[in-house]
């Protein structure tokens, strides 16, 4: 599953990537495991930042991002601005809605969203500085049918999008969290993987990539054992379409550093 013809790097510019640790551990969940990864999930545990509850003025939106296009699901509702209203319009329109998860500096979402301006796309990245600059991205751009978010995801797609909106869902070099003690902040895990069910639309369909085979192990198994998707189908690339490759991407490949790609349709039955 190695991409053999990839995007052409275009914007890539040498930073401070490395390789990192490439002992990625992972075991077929227990019974238990798989029941304590939901309790862990309903109790908020393993959440980037730690419960959004206790920050303080959770449900204000900051300054710099009232009146664009940001969101954070705990201020849809911040009255100092129409944030919320928009989002919820543009969500309910019918329009195709695509989301990608941990943008980094956002190169892929961006030249995404510039190709389909008939789609719409929501992008989420928990440091926020990445948003920020992301965000004057966008707006330098012209680009207006993209929002950003600096939620983890995990808390903010449940409330925020309805079940079966989304096309697709691209998750794109997450993080391994190669320690033992950090392996509850892996975005894969079975709630996820239902999540991931509930939120796309039968015919939809997860894009994931990785340079750590083993994390493309793991989501492997976790799809494929999971009754709403199928089997990774590599021809869905072309559904997926030419696109820019990700800052890690254009690292990876100007490093000569292998890239595992899967694509999970969702199914139309159960
Ligand atoms: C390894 S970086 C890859 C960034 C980008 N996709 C790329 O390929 O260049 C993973 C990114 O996901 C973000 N991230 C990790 N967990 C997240 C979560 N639960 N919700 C949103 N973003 C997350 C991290 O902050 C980080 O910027």
């Amino acid at each position: 599953m190695n991409e053999k013809n990839g995007p052409r790097p275009l914007d890539y510019q040498a930073t401070s990537f490395s390789q990192g640790r490439m002992d990625f551990a992972w075991e077929k969940p227990t019974p238990e495991e798989r029941a304590r990864s939901y309790a862990d999930w309903r109790a908020g545990k393993g959440l980037i930042g730690g419960d959004p509850r206790q920050r303080p003025h959770f449900d204000k939106l900051p300054e710099w991002g009232l009146h664009r296009p940001f969101l954070r699901a705990l201020a849809l509702d911040d009255h100092r601005a129409a944030n919320g209203e928009r989002f919820r319009q543009e969500i309910a329109g019918a329009r195709p809605v695509e989301i990608e998860i941990g943008f980094g500096r956002g190169d892929f979402i961006l030249d995404r969203a510039r190709r389909m301006p008939e789609s719409r796309f929501i992008a989420y990245e928990v440091k926020t500085k990445a948003v920020h600059l992301a965000l004057r991205r966008v707006e330098k751009q012209g680009i207006e049918n993209l929002w950003l978010s600096d939620d983890d995801v995990r808390m903010s797609v449940p409330p925020t999008i309805p079940d079966g909106r989304l096309d697709a869902a691209h998750v794109l070099f997450p993080d391994p969290w190669w320690k033992e003690q950090h392996k509850g902040k892996r975005l894969f895990s079975p709630p996820f993987v239902d999540l991931l069910a509930a939120k796309i639309r039968p015919g939809g369909y997860l894009h994931f990539k990785s340079d750590v085979e083993q994390y493309g192990e793991l989501v492997h198994y976790l799809l494929s054992q999971h009754p709403a998707f199928s089997h990774h189908r590599p021809e869905l690339a072309d559904q997926v379409g030419p696109h820019l490759p990700t800052h890690r991407e254009s690292w990876c490949r100007a490093h000569g550093k292998p890239v595992w790609v899967y694509y999970y349709p969702r199914q139309h039955e159960l």
